[in-house]
């Protein structure tokens, strides 16, 4: 084994990186299920992650620190490689939300790449709730750019911003 389990006592952090272009209840979702075994969550926004994001890095805080208000849950942005943030924010695991099998391929490939990059980080995938497995940043931002009803997916302060941001 390469990597020594972790102290009982030590704190237990996992970072969990994404796009959040915007959070969706689904990205909530798993949020709270991290929860249930790491003592803290980073939310971590890529700063380059999308190329002409609808959302600036500190729009997407700001929306993902109401959508996803706990003592435990930090929201940071972050640029360069996952894992070298992940080890400065003294990180033991990645959660990535997986949906569906067409995720699978892009997530394994990810997870693979970043084990080869820093064998101590460990990749957890987490299913979410079943009714949110559908759900992704790109289709709330097709709907909401419609104007389709999207205010059971997104928090309110994201149904707001999304509609600012339409209405210009
Ligand atoms: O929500 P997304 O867009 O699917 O998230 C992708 C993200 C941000 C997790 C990924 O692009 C990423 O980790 N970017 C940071 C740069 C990096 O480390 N790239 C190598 C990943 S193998």
């Amino acid at each position: 084994m390469s990597a020594p389990p972790a102290p009982p006592s030590a704190s237990r952090v996992a970072v969990y990186p994404g796009s959040f272009d915007p959070i969706t209840r689904g990205h909530a979702d798993i949020v709270e299920r991290s929860l249930r075994f790491a003592d803290r969550v980073i939310v971590a926004v890529a700063v380059n992650a999308a190329k002409q994001p609808l959302f600036s890095v500190e729009e997407r805080l700001a929306l993902i620190r109401r959508a996803v208000s706990h003592p435990s849950v930090e929201v940071r942005s972050f640029d360069g490689l996952l894992v070298d943030f992940a080890r400065r924010a003294g990180a033991t695991m990645i959660v990535r939300g997986l949906r569906a099998v067409s995720d699978f391929e892009y997530e394994f490939q990810m997870a693979l790449m970043n084990r080869n990059l820093e064998p101590a980080l460990e990749t957890v995938f987490l299913v979410p709730a079943l009714d949110l497995t559908y759900l992704s940043s790109s289709l709330v931002r097709e709907v909401a750019r419609h104007g389709g009803d999207v205010s059971q997916l997104v928090h309110s302060a994201v149904l707001q911003a999304l509609r600012d941001k339409f209405a210009k």
